[in-house]
Protein backbone atom coordinates (compact mmCIF):
# COMPACT_ATOMS: atom_id res chain seq x y z
CA UNK A 1 0.00 0.00 0.00
CA UNK A 2 1.16 3.59 -0.95
CA UNK A 3 -0.48 6.67 -0.05
CA UNK A 4 0.26 9.28 -2.61
CA UNK A 5 0.12 13.16 -1.38
CA UNK A 6 -0.62 15.76 -4.49
CA UNK A 7 0.50 19.37 -3.78
CA UNK A 8 -0.62 21.60 -6.83
CA UNK A 9 -0.70 25.41 -6.65
CA UNK A 10 0.98 28.42 -8.54
CA UNK A 11 4.78 29.53 -8.46
CA UNK A 12 6.46 30.35 -5.02
CA UNK A 13 3.09 29.62 -3.32
CA UNK A 14 5.27 26.98 -0.57
CA UNK A 15 4.65 24.11 -2.28
CA UNK A 16 7.91 22.92 -2.09
CA UNK A 17 8.95 24.36 1.45
CA UNK A 18 5.87 22.21 2.11
CA UNK A 19 6.21 19.00 0.59
CA UNK A 20 10.05 19.02 2.15
CA UNK A 21 8.52 18.88 4.96
CA UNK A 22 6.05 16.19 4.54
CA UNK A 23 8.65 14.02 3.08
CA UNK A 24 10.56 14.14 5.81
CA UNK A 25 7.83 13.99 8.69
CA UNK A 26 7.03 10.93 7.43
CA UNK A 27 9.50 9.23 5.64
CA UNK A 28 8.04 9.52 2.59
CA UNK A 29 9.43 9.64 -1.07
CA UNK A 30 9.41 14.02 -2.55
CA UNK A 31 9.45 14.97 -6.34
CA UNK A 32 8.97 18.21 -7.48
CA UNK A 33 7.50 17.53 -10.72
CA UNK A 34 8.64 21.48 -12.33
CA UNK A 35 12.46 19.55 -11.84
CA UNK A 36 11.33 16.83 -13.99
CA UNK A 37 10.51 20.21 -16.98
CA UNK A 38 13.54 22.04 -15.78
CA UNK A 39 15.80 19.20 -16.95
CA UNK A 40 14.09 18.43 -20.23
CA UNK A 41 14.17 22.53 -20.79
CA UNK A 42 17.92 22.36 -19.71
CA UNK A 43 19.08 19.25 -22.04
CA UNK A 44 17.81 21.08 -24.67
CA UNK A 45 19.51 24.15 -24.13
CA UNK A 46 22.36 22.70 -23.71
CA UNK A 47 22.36 20.74 -26.75
CA UNK A 48 21.40 23.52 -28.40
CA UNK A 49 18.31 21.87 -29.72
CA UNK A 50 14.84 24.25 -30.55
CA UNK A 51 12.32 24.67 -27.80
CA UNK A 52 9.93 24.69 -30.47
CA UNK A 53 10.06 21.56 -32.18
CA UNK A 54 7.62 19.12 -29.91
CA UNK A 55 9.15 15.30 -31.11
CA UNK A 56 12.41 16.97 -30.27
CA UNK A 57 11.50 17.76 -26.58
CA UNK A 58 9.58 14.40 -26.31
CA UNK A 59 12.86 12.43 -27.20
CA UNK A 60 14.24 14.39 -24.24
CA UNK A 61 11.70 14.19 -21.94
CA UNK A 62 11.61 10.45 -22.19
CA UNK A 63 15.67 10.66 -21.23
CA UNK A 64 15.06 12.52 -18.51
CA UNK A 65 16.07 10.44 -15.15
CA UNK A 66 14.11 11.15 -12.13
CA UNK A 67 16.34 9.91 -9.24
CA UNK A 68 19.25 12.77 -8.48
CA UNK A 69 17.35 16.07 -9.79
CA UNK A 70 18.62 19.40 -8.13
CA UNK A 71 17.05 22.42 -8.28
CA UNK A 72 20.37 24.58 -7.58
CA UNK A 73 21.42 23.35 -10.83
CA UNK A 74 18.39 23.98 -13.04
CA UNK A 75 17.67 27.35 -11.21
CA UNK A 76 18.56 29.62 -14.14
CA UNK A 77 15.85 32.00 -14.91
CA UNK A 78 16.31 30.75 -18.45
CA UNK A 79 15.55 27.58 -17.41
CA UNK A 80 12.55 28.21 -15.89
CA UNK A 81 11.02 30.26 -19.10
CA UNK A 82 12.13 27.54 -21.49
CA UNK A 83 10.69 24.84 -19.21
CA UNK A 84 7.23 26.95 -19.12
CA UNK A 85 7.58 26.86 -23.01
CA UNK A 86 7.79 22.99 -23.76
CA UNK A 87 5.01 22.46 -20.47
CA UNK A 88 2.69 23.31 -23.08
CA UNK A 89 3.56 20.38 -25.17
CA UNK A 90 1.36 17.30 -25.25
CA UNK A 91 3.33 15.13 -26.30
CA UNK A 92 6.28 16.10 -23.60
CA UNK A 93 3.48 16.11 -20.89
CA UNK A 94 2.89 12.54 -21.60
CA UNK A 95 6.21 11.26 -21.22
CA UNK A 96 6.81 13.18 -18.11
CA UNK A 97 3.37 12.58 -16.19
CA UNK A 98 4.60 8.82 -17.27
CA UNK A 99 7.59 9.03 -15.32
CA UNK A 100 6.21 11.09 -12.96
CA UNK A 101 3.29 8.60 -12.19
CA UNK A 102 5.46 5.54 -11.99
CA UNK A 103 7.29 7.27 -8.72
CA UNK A 104 4.41 8.12 -7.21
CA UNK A 105 4.16 4.64 -6.12
CA UNK A 106 6.66 3.72 -4.58
CA UNK A 107 6.49 2.65 -1.17
CA UNK A 108 5.32 3.50 1.73
CA UNK A 109 4.41 6.73 0.41
CA UNK A 110 5.41 9.59 -1.80
CA UNK A 111 4.71 13.35 -2.49
CA UNK A 112 4.75 14.95 -5.43
CA UNK A 113 3.86 18.60 -6.30
CA UNK A 114 3.51 20.68 -9.09
CA UNK A 115 0.63 21.95 -10.96
CA UNK A 116 -1.53 18.88 -12.34
CA UNK A 117 -0.48 16.29 -9.79
CA UNK A 118 -4.31 16.34 -8.25
CA UNK A 119 -6.18 16.85 -11.16
CA UNK A 120 -3.88 14.42 -14.23
CA UNK A 121 -0.90 12.81 -12.58
CA UNK A 122 -2.23 11.11 -9.73
CA UNK A 123 -6.13 11.96 -9.21
CA UNK A 124 -6.43 9.07 -7.16
CA UNK A 125 -4.03 10.53 -4.51
CA UNK A 126 -5.27 9.86 -0.49
CA UNK A 127 -4.38 13.67 0.02
CA UNK A 128 -4.72 16.69 -2.69
CA UNK A 129 -3.71 19.92 -1.76
CA UNK A 130 -4.23 23.01 -3.31
CA UNK A 131 -1.61 25.62 -1.98
CA UNK A 132 -1.93 29.54 -3.10
CA UNK A 133 -0.87 33.53 -1.75
CA UNK A 134 -1.62 36.41 -3.44
CA UNK A 135 0.46 37.61 -6.42
CA UNK A 136 2.14 39.56 -4.19
CA UNK A 137 3.19 37.73 -1.27
CA UNK A 138 4.39 35.23 -4.00
CA UNK A 139 6.67 37.62 -5.41
CA UNK A 140 8.23 39.06 -2.23
CA UNK A 141 8.96 35.66 -1.68
CA UNK A 142 10.92 34.93 -4.72
CA UNK A 143 12.38 38.70 -4.00
CA UNK A 144 13.41 37.76 -0.50
CA UNK A 145 15.05 34.53 -1.44
CA UNK A 146 17.48 35.81 -4.37
CA UNK A 147 18.38 38.92 -1.57
CA UNK A 148 19.15 36.22 0.89
CA UNK A 149 21.23 34.02 -1.10
CA UNK A 150 22.93 37.66 -2.05
CA UNK A 151 21.87 38.24 -5.41
CA UNK A 152 20.09 42.02 -6.76
CA UNK A 153 16.09 41.55 -7.05
CA UNK A 154 13.65 43.88 -8.53
CA UNK A 155 10.54 43.40 -6.65
CA UNK A 156 8.24 44.95 -9.81
CA UNK A 157 10.22 42.83 -12.51
CA UNK A 158 9.24 39.79 -10.24
CA UNK A 159 5.46 40.58 -9.68
CA UNK A 160 5.30 41.09 -13.29
CA UNK A 161 6.91 37.41 -13.68
CA UNK A 162 4.97 36.07 -11.06
CA UNK A 163 1.99 37.26 -13.03
CA UNK A 164 2.76 35.73 -16.61
CA UNK A 165 4.06 32.41 -14.86
CA UNK A 166 0.23 32.37 -13.31
CA UNK A 167 -1.39 33.09 -17.33
CA UNK A 168 0.87 30.87 -18.76
CA UNK A 169 0.14 27.93 -16.35
CA UNK A 170 -3.85 28.68 -15.95
CA UNK A 171 -4.12 29.48 -19.60
CA UNK A 172 -2.50 26.38 -21.34
CA UNK A 173 -5.30 23.99 -23.11
CA UNK A 174 -3.47 20.26 -21.60
CA UNK A 175 -3.39 20.55 -17.73
CA UNK A 176 -4.34 23.90 -16.71
CA UNK A 177 -2.87 25.15 -13.27
CA UNK A 178 -6.54 24.30 -11.65
CA UNK A 179 -7.39 22.62 -8.43
CA UNK A 180 -9.00 19.56 -8.16
CA UNK A 181 -12.30 19.22 -6.71
CA UNK A 182 -11.58 17.31 -3.86
CA UNK A 183 -8.55 19.20 -3.16
CA UNK A 184 -8.00 20.91 0.11
CA UNK A 185 -7.27 25.21 -0.66
CA UNK A 186 -4.07 25.97 1.40
CA UNK A 187 -4.14 29.87 1.26
CA UNK A 188 -0.90 30.89 2.83
CA UNK A 189 -0.69 34.36 2.25
CA UNK A 190 -0.42 34.84 5.95
CA UNK A 191 0.51 31.42 7.05
CA UNK A 192 3.72 30.61 7.91
CA UNK A 193 5.50 27.56 6.91
CA UNK A 194 4.94 25.44 10.29
CA UNK A 195 1.45 26.53 10.14
CA UNK A 196 0.84 25.24 6.67
CA UNK A 197 2.36 22.10 7.69
CA UNK A 198 0.20 21.57 10.41
CA UNK A 199 -2.73 21.98 8.37
CA UNK A 200 -1.69 19.47 5.93
CA UNK A 201 -0.76 17.12 9.08
CA UNK A 202 -4.28 17.28 10.40
CA UNK A 203 -5.66 15.56 6.87
CA UNK A 204 -2.87 13.09 5.91
CA UNK A 205 -2.96 11.56 9.68
CA UNK A 206 -6.80 11.53 9.00
CA UNK A 207 -5.93 9.28 5.35
CA UNK A 208 -3.44 7.08 7.34
CA UNK A 209 -6.00 5.80 9.50
CA UNK A 210 -8.37 4.76 6.35
CA UNK A 211 -5.50 2.36 5.26
O1 LIG B 1 7.54 25.37 -4.50
P1 LIG B 1 6.97 26.76 -4.63
O2 LIG B 1 7.47 27.49 -5.85
O3 LIG B 1 5.47 26.77 -4.57
O4 LIG B 1 7.42 27.61 -3.36
P2 LIG B 1 8.64 27.38 -2.32
O5 LIG B 1 9.91 27.35 -3.07
O6 LIG B 1 8.33 26.26 -1.41
O7 LIG B 1 8.53 28.71 -1.44
C1 LIG B 1 8.94 29.96 -1.94
C2 LIG B 1 9.51 30.77 -0.79
O8 LIG B 1 8.46 31.16 0.09
C3 LIG B 1 10.53 30.02 0.06
O9 LIG B 1 11.61 30.89 0.31
C4 LIG B 1 9.78 29.71 1.34
O10 LIG B 1 10.64 29.68 2.45
C5 LIG B 1 8.78 30.85 1.43
N1 LIG B 1 7.54 30.50 2.14
C6 LIG B 1 7.05 31.31 3.14
O11 LIG B 1 7.66 32.33 3.44
N2 LIG B 1 5.89 31.00 3.81
C7 LIG B 1 5.19 29.91 3.49
N3 LIG B 1 4.07 29.61 4.14
C8 LIG B 1 5.66 29.09 2.45
C9 LIG B 1 6.84 29.41 1.78
O1 LIG C 1 9.54 28.22 -12.38
P1 LIG C 1 8.56 28.01 -11.27
O2 LIG C 1 9.12 27.98 -9.91
O3 LIG C 1 7.35 28.87 -11.42
O4 LIG C 1 7.97 26.56 -11.54
P2 LIG C 1 8.61 25.12 -11.46
O5 LIG C 1 7.84 24.35 -10.46
O6 LIG C 1 10.08 25.13 -11.36
O7 LIG C 1 8.19 24.51 -12.87
C1 LIG C 1 8.81 24.92 -14.09
C2 LIG C 1 7.74 24.98 -15.18
O8 LIG C 1 7.19 23.68 -15.40
C3 LIG C 1 6.58 25.91 -14.81
O9 LIG C 1 6.51 26.94 -15.75
C4 LIG C 1 5.32 25.07 -14.93
O10 LIG C 1 4.44 25.63 -15.85
C5 LIG C 1 5.78 23.73 -15.48
N1 LIG C 1 5.17 22.63 -14.70
C6 LIG C 1 4.06 22.00 -15.21
O11 LIG C 1 3.58 22.38 -16.28
N2 LIG C 1 3.50 20.96 -14.55
C7 LIG C 1 4.01 20.54 -13.39
N3 LIG C 1 3.43 19.47 -12.77
C8 LIG C 1 5.12 21.19 -12.83
C9 LIG C 1 5.69 22.26 -13.51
Amino acid sequence: MTLTIAIDGPAAAGKGTLSRRIAEEYGFHHLDTGLTYRATAKALLDAGLPLDNEAVAEKMAREVELAGLDRSVLSAHAIGEAASKIAVMPAVRRALVNAQRDFSRKKPGTVLDGRDIGTVVCPDAAVKLYVTASPEVRAKRRYDEIIAGGGAADYAAIFEDVKQRDERDMGRADSPLKPAEDAHLLDTSEMGIEAAFQAAKVLIDAALKKI
